[in-house]
């Protein structure tokens, strides 16, 4: 297929998402008497051809050869990623970058030329590969009268799905639920919660058929859609769309040859489209597959047996044998999904290659120190397979690894268990190596009689008073102690918009200042008597002097007894003093 195809076929998967390419395309319907497409169902991609009458058949939106005009050319040339995109979030979605790696190869290791390049799906909107299968299958589903407006969408997913499907569902108004097993990284569940999607997790145990078999009841139950990523041929499709042109295009407008992809399998959606569009498109380069190599799947030779009566996969009876738990999320799922084993008997891929946990966090790690590049585990793990064959290749070899996602995705998991929050020996060095000289404190007016009047008012006229800054974390510690222990309370945020005008604030802080000899905030009255800050207050609390203090005032708090609140009041302090040095006194 000439660039101009190629670049033509792209810009419809790209544009069709808006009006604009949607008319144009059935415009060129109605000028092409016959044309070639892909047809996607339940089975297989195949090639049918079909007369122009049908344009508003659901195959009619996978126009593959029509002759587009020029002008439509220029529309792509001339849609940067800098662009404006008048539809929405999904619409960023695809062109990633492709970063070639500096100082990973060592001389040593690898014959002359031999280059490796990182396609970075991170830079997705959503931040991972997945973004690009969720507007996929959202969109073929729309398109096919699958999913009705509004509808609740409920998909299985180790996490990138799920947020890639939150994104386009908040953007395109579906409500979402996310079945996630529990071991997947705490930030996949609040990254899908902060964008609007509820999630239910899984028991572990259960593995990825666990999580399917809970969508799937799920979607029975309630009417929801559900995509079934595993089998959805949209999730393939749209890798042939965009990721695999994309590829193509990017060396062949740098005017490289491709020797070798890299990528992993989750569902297959990525080696299936992009292998089969290489194939196709990019003959002389090769593809690779990598699986966990405690979970070597496809390496074993053994196949999934899938359900005769058509059912999906969910209702598999025998867990794939050689499966373990693995530290790749997103990869190998308990089984070899219908996807994978659609790449393998068209051969969409040429090899397999394995990896460990161990070694992905290391080369993620080196990634990031020598190249500035921040991957998750899987991502390591893929470039790790692409290492070892650059050190087996000839001269001039040109590799290109798919990294899926970014290393923020996975804080909270081994990856970065040894990054320590705290400050190191080393840096405590460089922290004492210079005086800390502190800032020059806020300049407070001089203390005025009619704003001493004001804040003694306020003292006197509330049983308890917290003088506080809007958004200060320790100010927050106090309340959130009194918020627990059910004590009702006035506030007062002397920085608050209200008191900026004249320096109201201000002179408030000043009389405060002048009437408690305190000058940081929160400032905590009980009874018209100072008591101190949020540490004083937590302190009392732990001696039970502030449970007597209350009762005297004849404050019970909650349900009459403080909510019966058992908690150690340091709970409220801010979640970054990880070393409470207070917390033993
Ligand atoms: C984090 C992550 N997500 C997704 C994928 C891609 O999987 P799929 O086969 O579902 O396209 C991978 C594969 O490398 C991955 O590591």
């Amino acid at each position: 297929m000439t660039y101009l195809k190629r670049t033509i076929q792209f810009w419809f998967a790209i544009q069709s998402r808006n009006g604009i390419a949607a008319g144009l395309q059935s415009q060129l319907s109605t000028l092409a008497s016959t044309r070639t497409v892909r047809s996607f169902g339940s089975s297989s991609p195949t090639e049918t051809t079909l007369n122009s009458s049908s344009s508003s058949d659901k195959e009619s939106d996978m126009n593959e050869e029509a002759t587009p005009p020029s002008s439509l050319l220029r529309a792509f040339e001339e849609v940067p990623r800098s662009a404006i995109y008048e539809g929405g979030i999904y619409e960023t979605i695809g062109k990633t970058p492709i970063v070639r790696l500096n100082k990973m190869l060592s001389k040593e290791d690898t014959k002359e030329g031999v280059a490796i390049y990182c396609k970075l799906e991170s830079e997705n909107p959503g931040g991972s590969v997945k973004d690009r299968l969720a507007l996929g299958i959202i969109e073929w589903a729309e398109r096919h009268g699958e999913l009705k407006p509004g509808q609740t969408v409920v998909e299985a997913s180790s996490g990138n799905t799920g947020i890639g499907l939150a994104m386009v569902c908040a953007s395109k108004g579906y409500p979402l639920v996310c079945v996630m097993a529990e071991s997947f990284s705490i930030e996949r569940r609040k990254l899908m919660r902060f964008l609007g999607a509820r999630v239910v997790l899984t028991n572990p145990a259960h593995k990825a058929t666990g999580m399917i078999i809970k969508a799937k009841e799920l979607s029975d139950k309630h009417g929801w859609f559900w995509p079934n990523q595993f089998e959805n041929q949209a999730n393939a499709w749209i890798h042939r769309e965009t990721t695999g042109p994309e590829i193509v295009q990017a060396f062949e407008n740098a005017g490289k040859k491709l020797d070798h992809f890299v990528c992993a399998y989750g569902t297959g959606g990525t080696v299936l489209g992009v292998g089969s569009y290489l194939k196709e498109h990019s003959p002389g380069t090769k593809v690779h597959v990598c699986e966990p190599d405690n979970a070597p799947m496809l390496y074993s030779g053994i196949p999934t047996k899938y359900p005769e009566d058509g059912q999906p996969s969910s209702s598999f009876d025998v867990a794939h044998p050689v499966w373990r738990p693995h530290l790749f999320q997103g990869w190998a799922a308990d089984f070899i999904p219908k996807l994978v084993n659609e790449a393998t008997t068209q051969q969409a891929y040429d090899s397999v290659l394995h990896c460990g946990g161990g070694e992905a966090m290391k080369v993620c790690q080196e990634l990031a120190l020598k190249e500035g590049i921040c991957s998750g585990t899987s991502g390591g793990g893929i470039l790790a397979a692409a290492l070892k064959l650059a050190k087996q290749s000839p001269e001039g070899t040109t590799i290109l690894a798919l990294i899926p996602d970014t290393g923020e995705r996975y804080l909270s998991t081994p990856l970065f268990e040894n990054i320590p929050a705290d400050m190191t020996d080393e840096e405590k060095e460089i922290a004492a190596s210079t005086p800390s000289t502190p800032p020059p404190a806020p300049g407070l007016p001089a203390v005025e009689a009619e704003a001493t009047e004001w804040i003694q008012k306020q003292i006197g006229g509330h049983k308890v008073l917290c003088v506080m800054l809007e958004y200060c974390e320790f100010c927050w510690t106090l309340t959130g102690l009194l918020d627990a222990l059910g004590v009702e309370y006035h506030r007062i945020d002397v920085d608050s918009f209200e008191f900026a005008k004249d320096n109201q604030g201000n002179k408030y802080r000043s009389a405060l200042q002048e009437s408690t000899g305190c000058k940081t905030f929160p400032q905590f009255f009980v009874d018209g008597k100072f008591i101190g800050g949020a540490v004083d207050a937590c302190m009392m609390w732990k001696k039970d002097e502030l449970q007597k203090l209350f009762r005297d005032a004849g404050i019970e708090g909650g349900n009459g007894n403080f909510n019966d609140y058992q908690g150690d009041a340091f709970e409220f302090l801010p979640k970054w003093m990880t070393q409470n040095p207070l917390r033993s006194k």
